[in-house]
């Protein structure tokens, strides 16, 4: 079996920081979203990957290599725009051939192994097997299991949901697919659905299977779906300290440190991670924080935060809940000032009290 994984996209919904970054690079507790996704299939014992890539392909390159460093023997395949995730599996059509094959929408996040789902599928042959978990459908898809597991219909970000199962962007499909992605005529959105095909599917008699997911998954386009992925990659780390603590920092719970990074009159109550060559002075890092490399953090409080590679926070208290860009600054502006200065790109939400 092949795998083949979406990482073009616009991710319009984590604007602004899908404006410099693939979203799919976003970093969780210090590592891109994408390689949760990419363990997960190698753990799955699937080995040839097509990876469908859009305008950030050098993005994802410089990340992902040749796939190597995952275990993985990865081809990319070029989208020239992010024409639906049916699209992906029309362009993906010569790299597919005839085999059966994983699609995983690559930024969704899985913790607990997707090894069950392709066995299952191995077991028990269906024409496609599309993935379910008890969650709100409406910012994604929804399907309707019968009481044999069936799948008797799908629907695309539904208004009124008549099942509370959300599909998640991980399914295998048999060759069928292709006939199905060749038929559907582009949704009123301009893209080609793959609820669409999978409703052709099941129009045409095909046998959809539905699977239940029991363990922790997240669509990781959400800036709080990014947070909840934080918080729960979080619960499963550490303790290590290789970097340098002072005798005036207290450390509490599960903290992990890495080499060269230093934290001196601080406070760090975990679970949470310090980047290479962080430095942390004078503050208090709280639960499910992520520093990110690089990073300078001095007379700051932060907590529940995702802060990456070289970003500066100095004498802000109380940042929470915050996804902070990299090389981003936030300061307090001094007591001559006055007022708050705001040097924000476009597509970004500041809140203030
Ligand atoms: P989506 O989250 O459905 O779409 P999007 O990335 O355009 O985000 P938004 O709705 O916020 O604008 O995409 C799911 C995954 O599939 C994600 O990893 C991006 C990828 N994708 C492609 O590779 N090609 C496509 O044409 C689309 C629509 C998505």
């Amino acid at each position: 079996m092949k795998a083949l994984v979406l990482s073009g996209g616009s991710g319009t919904r984590l604007r602004p920081l899908s404006h410099t970054m693939p979203k799919q690079l976003v970093p969780i507790a210090n590592k891109p979203v994408l390689a949760y996704g990419l363990e997960a299939i190698r753990d799955a014992g699937i080995t040839e990957v097509g990876l469908v890539v859009g305008e950030r392909i050098e993005d994802i390159r410089e990340m992902v290599g040749d796939g190597s460093r995952y275990g993985l023997e990865v081809t990319y395949i070029p989208q020239e725009a992010p024409l639906g995730l049916a699209h992906a599996v029309v362009i993906a059509r010569d790299f597919l051939g005839d085999d059966d094959f994983l699609m995983y929408l690559g930024d969704n996040v899985v913790l607990d192994g997707i090894d069950e789902l392709v066995r299952h599928f191995r077991e028990n042959p269906s024409d496609a097997q599309v993935t379910v978990h008890p969650a709100d459908p409406r910012e994604g898809g929804l399907a309707v299991l019968d009481a044999d597991g069936r799948v008797t219909a799908v629907e695309e970000k539904p208004k009124n949901p008549t099942s509370n199962l959300a599909l998640m962007g991980i399914y295998v499909f048999t060759p069928s697919i292709h006939e199905a992605v060749r038929s559907i005529p582009p949704s009123a959105r301009g893209e080609l659905e793959i609820t669409d095909a999978i409703g052709w599917l099941i129009d045409k008699g095909y046998d959809v299977q539905g699977r239940l997911y029991q363990g922790f998954w997240r669509d990781a386009g959400l800036i709080d779906s990014l947070l909840e992925c934080n918080q729960a990659v979080l619960d499963l780390v550490g303790p290590r300290i290789a970097g340098k603590v002072d005798d005036d920092t207290e450390v509490i719970g599960r903290v992990v440190i890495e080499a060269g990074a230093t934290v001196t009159r601080s406070r760090l109550v975990g679970p949470l991670v310090i980047g290479p060559e962080a430095i942390v002075d004078g503050s208090y890092l709280g639960p499910y924080t992520s520093v990110g490399e690089q990073c300078v953090i001095e007379d700051a409080t932060v907590e529940y935060s995702i802060v990456m590679d070289r970003a500066v926070i100095r004498d802000v208290r109380g940042i929470h809940g915050s996804l902070i860009g990299r090389a981003t600054t936030v300061r307090t502006a001094g007591p001559a000032k006055g007022g708050h200065r705001l040097v924000l790109g476009d597509n970004c939400q500041i809140s203030l009290v």
